[in-house]
């Protein structure tokens, strides 16, 4: 039986204090749908069952959309010169917490459910995990903010796609999203001024 992922975070909080880091199942990182089955089911949901996702599902959806696949420490997606500024904070119900690919691991930032946070429409309090793509502009360089900003956004495009295929291959649902209040959400993230929000995207098992 898969655990869910309230038990899995359940499972760290020791003596009241919740672990500052989880770790995660390694990904799997074979099977799955064909990848024409996929890109014929990629489509974006606005509805999400309060089914949390197992461990396992979460570890590999975080692989698939950022994961390190080679042993120089590259990525599932391409990224402009290797920059690799994309961090993905998830939002849980247990709390938010970063990706952290080379450790597999997810590190704790704040330990409340922010989720409702996680965009602006009203279905967004229901979805499971919220992943929220944010740039951190300071690992980019010394070009203009604005090229900057041109590129983590092109950089975050590829994440996205990965999760929209991965969640079609697993059966899940999701969706990307532009509409956040990121005057809300970056301090509640704990972001620096050079971290910026490009997107959010929920995944979720699909509201029957
Ligand atoms: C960059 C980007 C931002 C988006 N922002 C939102 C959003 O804020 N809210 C929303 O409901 N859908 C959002 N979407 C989803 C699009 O509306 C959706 O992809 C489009 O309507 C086509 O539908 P499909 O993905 O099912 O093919 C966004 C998609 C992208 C790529």
């Amino acid at each position: 039986m898969k655990r869910t992922l309230s038990i899995f975070a359940a499972t760290f909080i020791v003596g009241g204090l919740l672990a500052q880091s989880i770790d995660l199942p390694a990904p799997q990182k074979t099977g799955g749908m064909p990848l024409m089955e996929a890109l014929a089911k990629r489509s974006t949901a606005r509805a999400f069952d309060a089914k949390e996702l197992s461990p396992q599902q979460l570890s590999s959806l975080l692989w698939a959309a950022f994961g390190i696949n080679r042993p120089d420490g590259k990525r599932t997606v391409p990224s402009a010169r290797n920059y690799q500024e994309t961090d993905i904070y998830v939002l849980l119900k247990a709390g938010v917490y970063v990706y952290a690919a080379k450790s597999n691991k997810l590190d704790l930032v704040v330990a409340e459910d922010i989720r409702a946070l996680g965009g602006t429409q009203a279905f967004v309090k229901d979805a499971p995990v919220t992943l929220v793509f944010v740039a951190d502009l300071s690992k980019m360089g010394d070009g203009s903010i604005e090229d900057k900003k041109n590129t983590a956004n092109i950089d975050v495009g590829y994440i996205s796609q990965n999760v929209y295929l991965f969640c079609a291959s697993e059966g899940l649902v999701t969706g990307a999203r532009m509409s956040v209040d990121r005057a809300a959400l970056g301090p509640r993230l704990k972001l620096r001024p050079d971290q910026m929000i490009i997107l959010a995207q929920s995944a979720g098992y699909p509201k029957p």
